[in-house]
């Protein structure tokens, strides 16, 4: 409970502070961060996962639980704080540090990121709702380099957010929300191969679950 306590009050600090790129009033409860990296818990042997911005870490504690011997694990966050505090926590918290030495922070942009190796499985904390369009078509074409042939990619979106601020908003916020909603509608639909409804988060979660095109059609 500590803990969890801890946990919020770290990120809502944070989030004040870079509203933009946090995208969150809190972070992911367990079930949400269960739901995420479920693709994560059938592989059968070693495997390369990625984890693209961890906040405090509530999606790492879930992946760290499941690795196995031969998995490699690898976290892209653009937050110095949010670093320092998962950097923390792999000194001191139990879950966390059994795993130190054998998983890699790179503290960057995703669009930025290179890898010489593809991923079995990618999981996006991204807040997409509140970056422009171009940025989030941009972000997928980093992640669909980044899969596997036969990878899975999930990410997460609070339900009827979209919606919700489409109908609120005004002027240019209006117009970047239409065009995004576009961007991740055509993805949808090109990409993904279901949608998992999370009610026990704050706010309640859509999980979506994303394949390369091809792989579509035997996976839906
Ligand atoms: C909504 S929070 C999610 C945090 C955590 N995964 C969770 O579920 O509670 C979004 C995270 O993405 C990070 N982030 C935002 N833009 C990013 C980017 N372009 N590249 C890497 N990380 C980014 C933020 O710093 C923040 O840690």
């Amino acid at each position: 409970m500590k803990r969890l306590v801890k946990e919020h009050v770290e990120f809502l600090q944070e989030c004040r502070r870079t509203v933009q790129t946090t995208g969150a009033i809190g972070p992911s409860s367990r079930f949400l961060a269960r739901t995420l990296a479920r693709p994560f818990e059938r592989h059968p042997g070693p495997a390369r996962i990625l984890e693209v911005g961890p906040g405090t870490g509530p999606v790492t504690r879930r992946i760290l639980k499941l690795l196995k011997p031969g998995d490699h694990f690898d976290m892209v966050e653009l937050n110095q704080t949010f670093v320092d505090v998962l950097n923390r926590r792999f000194k001191d918290d139990p879950d966390f540090k059994p795993h130190a030495g054998r998983v890699k922070i790179h503290h960057l942009p995703i669009q930025e990121f290179r890898s010489e190796a593809p991923y079995d499985f990618i999981v996006s904390g991204l807040p997409f709702t509140n970056f422009p369009p171009e940025l989030v078509r941009d972000i997928f074409g980093v992640f669909f380099r980044l899969l596997a042939p036969d990878g899975v990619l999930t990410y997460f979106e609070y339900m009827y957010m979209r919606r919700l601020r489409q109908a609120v908003s005004v002027g240019a916020d209006r117009s970047r929300l239409a065009q995004l909603d576009d961007v991740l509608s055509e993805h949808a639909q090109r990409h993904r191969i279901r949608r998992h409804s999370v009610l026990r988060n704050m706010p309640p979660a859509w999980v979506h679950e994303l394949r390369h095109a091809d792989q579509v059609a035997q996976h839906r």
